[in-house]
């Protein structure tokens, strides 16, 4: 990994092979690798709402020579939680080509990730799919048990949906996993 001399992780390949990158450095041809990459690992199902939610952050990108094979990213939003808007890194757009799956690249990206997460944030976040899920949960990600809500324009609004999807990944801030937990608006999912 590049590091400094305290092993703070800095842009770049790390031993394992995965690239952190953040999105203002991301030339054009691996954006769009990265976009065509999840629309393969999502069936068609990721809508460019989804992958805008992916860009702003840092990009774990894992690559087989030339081809990228893993894409996931985290980015900031602010969840509120306890009577306080935490700084919080949000997990998007994680996705390991099927035919590469189940060899560690996963996790990979994900190490790359909590590593920014540790060093810069008070709490992770993110919205699993049910596969996803065990992934999150064998990394130490933690099943958000009360209720999830949204600050939307229009208020707060309940996300009954998304109640028992939201994982966090505990740092620096206080939480109760039975309370509420209300994440920032944005466009298409809000979770
Ligand atoms: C989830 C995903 C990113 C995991 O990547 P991967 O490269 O296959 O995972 P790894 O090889 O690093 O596996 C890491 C561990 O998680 C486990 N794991 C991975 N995917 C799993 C799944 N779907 N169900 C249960 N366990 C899983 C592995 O068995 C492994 O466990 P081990 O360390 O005890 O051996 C990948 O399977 C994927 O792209 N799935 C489809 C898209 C998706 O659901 N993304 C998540 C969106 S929230």
């Amino acid at each position: 990994m590049t590091a400094d001399a305290r092993g703070h992780s800095r842009e770049g390949t790390r031993p394992d092979g995965v690239r952190l990158v953040h999105t203002a450095h991301l030339d054009h041809a691996s954006r769009q690798a990265a976009r065509s990459l999840l629309d393969v690992v999502f069936e068609g199902d990721m809508t460019d709402e989804d992958w805008e939610h992916a860009l702003g952050g840092w990009h774990a990108l894992a690559w087989e020579n030339a081809e990228l094979i893993g894409h996931a990213s985290l980015v900031q939003r602010r969840l509120l939680h306890g009577g306080r808007a935490l700084r919080a890194g949000y997990v998007e757009g994680v996705g390991v080509r099927p035919d590469r799956q189940g060899r560690g690249h996963g996790s990979a990206m994900m190490a790359a990730l909590e590593g920014v997460l540790r060093g810069a944030y008070e709490v992770g976040a993110l919205g699993a799919t049910d596969d996803g899920a065990r992934f999150y949960a064998g990394r130490g990600w933690r099943r958000w048990q009360g209720r999830t809500l949204a600050l939307t324009p229009d208020g707060l609004v309940r996300t009954p949906e998304e109640d028992g999807c939201v994982y966090v990944f505990p740092l620096s801030a206080p939480l109760d996993p039975s309370g509420e937990l209300v994440c920032d608006w944005r466009d298409g999912d809000v979770w």
